[in-house]
């Protein structure tokens, strides 16, 4: 095969939790899909919840299409043969046994057209090994999703020894076709990125508590409020199920990852205390596969060592990186998208300071002696050459000099010619209260007054940009205060539109409502790839209000406009480049450095010439052209008057690059 584009036809074996999923990710991307499975009942009821979940998706306004057309594309069938003959790409998901999957492969390779590429969902078997069964090692691959696939954006893709390379870059684009993250595991190493860095991290919270050095609170407490993770450690084995913790650290330990298993886990599988599905586990449920948040306290955690927590998990990323498996933004990318960390695990590295990192993995060394604990020689020779991290400029990751402000609502970083504004309530995806608007108009009116500052870029700390006004002010708010606020809310906008220095908004996730709406008020909007965007509104029985109804309008066009605000639908943000509602989308990982790239380009112009153009442009486009035109001309005009236009012409006669100072 030569090409992604080749790829019509998609078989999955195996209609289980993982391979249902899979063809619904695969027939909402527009492929013809058909599913294999042994029995009648399990496709039937793999059917009905591939129905569901598109129906759910549907209504939350994340795909488009009705359900029924998505439907018409999946087609269940008994027969092996007929699923997989003409087939250009398959995917298995039958049960993690490696005779099964084995004999899988060699009836696929029997059974298919000689082009196509057989991919395996397996989550702890060699790759290579499944290949074997095959006499095409080179289009066998792994293709990991992640449980549900259709919500989960990250996809691992592994190459087995044989795996070409043009395999492997046809499977990351047919990911990337699926609308999903992918990347590149180089070598087939058991756990791959995310399960290998998630096991270390579970075995050492667990052994935390079975040495009696904290509680299973105290742990989670730690977990959630001092590293930021989305749940507790025990808190994710209790919704993830302690049998498939177990199961899978096992899997992994016995194709020779190190990792001392922890008693904890392997007591509660045998007790059958799985968690959340047999309602007891670490923590108690009211009955089985009832989930209720357990209560953890953020003090709990205080006395807890943090850094002890996540230190091994850094020093597997750093032996992933050093092997080559993965690259640094792959490795940080699986574990933002596959475990929800707010920031990659190299990044926490770089945060921690890699000395610190090295001196708690020697001290837990030298306590047992296990070799686990033992600082990878990457991380080691990062501190013998000062790379430590964050303070020194310089680590995994490379920094700028920065000075940070961290205000109640936000953090500003000062990094001339460029500030950064992040909001930042990350646990509420950055919803927005008159309290955050407040503080966001106080820094901009700052920075304006900042001549070192030549560019605003506004960002969200998270997984999101900002998913909208907060909601919870609006109970029981009167309809005059909702008119004030939103009168408020506007006037934000309205000094972000007119600001006198360019404001790029870089959207890091979630926009929605008024996070859309803040969004629209800046100069560019630079999206990441998982970017969802909206004006959701409506489905609370109210509209936007914070000029979204004027301004999207203007930006994408009326009739665009009026089916974001009427349906309340949320788009990715690759369709909202096509229709103008961004103006640029990058992977997530490449984001902040293009939204740096141009912002220093725009702080090399001269800044009241910038200031001159963009009045121009908007009063222009507010008034008429007869106004608009006469605003230009003043303006230009006015541009004569200034110094930087003397530097810039005499630095053209001069043939050297100007230097604009704003005078
Ligand atoms: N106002 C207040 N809180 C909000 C919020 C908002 N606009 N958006 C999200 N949150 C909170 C959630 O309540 C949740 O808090 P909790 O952990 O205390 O329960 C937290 O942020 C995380 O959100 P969650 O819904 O768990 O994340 P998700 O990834 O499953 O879903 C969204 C993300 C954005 C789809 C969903 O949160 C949503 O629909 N938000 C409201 C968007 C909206 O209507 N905005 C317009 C307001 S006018």
């Amino acid at each position: 095969m030569s090409s992604v584009d080749v790829i019509k036809k998609i078989a999955v074996i195996g209609a289980g939790t993982m391979g249902h999923g899979i063809a619904e990710v695969a027939a909402m991307a527009g492929y013809e899909v058909w599913v294999y499975d042994i029995a009648e009942d399990i496709l039937k009821n793999a059917m009905e919840k591939i129905k569901w979940s598109v129906g759910k998706l549907a209504s939350k306004g994340t795909i488009r299409e009705d359900v029924d057309t998505v439907m018409s594309r999946i087609h269940p069938s008994l027969n092996f043969d007929e699923v997989v003959s003409g087939a250009d790409f398959v995917i298995e998901a039958v049960p993690e046994k490696i005779d099964l999957k084995k004999k899988v492969f060699a009836d696929l390779d029997e059974k298919t057209p000689p082009h196509t590429i057989l991919a395996t969902n397996t989550s702890s078997l060699p790759i290579s090994e499944i290949a074997s069964a095959t006499k095409r090692p080179d289009k066998v691959i792994g293709m990991h999703f992640f449980n549900p696939p259709p919500l989960m954006p990250l996809v691992e893709i592994i190459k087995g020894d044989k795996t070409s390379d043009l395999t492997a870059r046809i499977t990351y684009e047919l990911a990337k076709k699926f609308g999903k993250q992918p990347v590149m595991v180089n070598k087939d190493v058991p756990g791959f990125i995310v399960n290998r860095i998630l096991m270390k991290f579970m075995s050492t919270a667990c052994w935390i508590v079975a040495n009696n050095k904290a509680s299973v609170i105290e742990v989670d407490s730690a977990v959630k409020y001092k590293l930021g993770f989305p749940m507790g450690a025990f808190e994710l084995a209790d919704y993830t199920g302690i049998d498939v913790i177990y199961l899978v650290g096992k899997a992994i330990m016995e194709k020779g990852a190190v990792i001392h298993p922890c008693p904890l886990f392997e007591e509660k599988y045998n007790a059958g205390e799985y968690g959340v599905k047999s309602g007891k586990g670490f923590y108690q449920y009211p009955s089985p596969g009832k989930y209720v948040k357990p209560s953890i306290p953020k003090e709990a955690g205080e006395k807890v060592d943090e850094l002890e927590l996540i230190a091994p998990a850094i020093n597997e990323a750093a032996w992933l990186l050093r092997e080559g498996i993965g690259s640094r933004d792959d490795i940080d990318k699986a574990t933002e998208l596959g475990l929800g960390y707010p920031k990659g695990i190299l990044k926490y590295a770089d945060e921690y300071d890699i000395d610190k990192v090295v001196e708690t993995l020697e001290r837990m060394y030298k306590e047992t002696g296990w070799e686990e604990y033992k600082p990878d020689p990457l991380l080691k020779k990062m501190v013998e050459e000062g790379k430590l991290g964050r303070k020194s400029g310089e680590g995994f990751y490379q920094y700028p000099k920065v000075e940070e402000r961290v205000l109640k609502n936000l953090i500003v970083r000062y990094e001339p010619p460029i500030a950064w504004i992040v909001l930042n309530r990350p646990a509420k995806l950055n919803a927005l209260t008159i309290d955050l608007l407040k503080e966001l108009g106080n820094t901009l009116d700052e920075l304006e007054e900042d001549d070192k500052i030549r560019v605003v870029v506004l960002t969200g700390a998270g997984k999101a940009f900002s998913a909208g006004a907060d909601v919870t002010a609006f109970v029981g708010i009167t309809p005059f205060k909702a008119a004030i606020f939103s009168r408020r809310f506007q006037e934000v906008t309205n000094k972000i539109e007119y600001y006198t220095k360019p404001v790029i908004v870089m959207i890091n996730g979630y926009a929605l409502g008024g996070g859309m709406e803040l969004a629209m008020s800046g100069d560019f909007r630079f999206a990441s790839e998982i970017a969802m965007l909206g004006q959701p509104e409506i489905n609370l029985g109210i509209i936007p209000g914070a000029a979204g109804t004027q301004r999207m309008p203007r930006l994408i066009g009326r009739s665009k406009a009026k089916e974001l605000i009427y349906t309340g639908d949320m788009i990715p943000a690759d369709e909202a480049l096509k229709i103008g509602l961004v103006d640029r989308v990058y992977p997530p990982e490449k984001l902040e450095d293009e939204v740096r790239k141009f912002a220093l380009k725009l702080a090399e112009k001269p800044p009241l010439a910038l200031l001159a153009a963009k009045y121009a442009i908007q009063f222009g486009i507010e008034g008429d052209i007869w106004r608009g035109e006469a605003v230009e001309s003043a303006l230009f005009g006015l541009t004569f008057s200034t110094e930087d236009f003397i530097e810039g012409v005499t630095a053209f006669m001069e043939k050297r690059k100007p230097k604009f100072k704003g005078k």
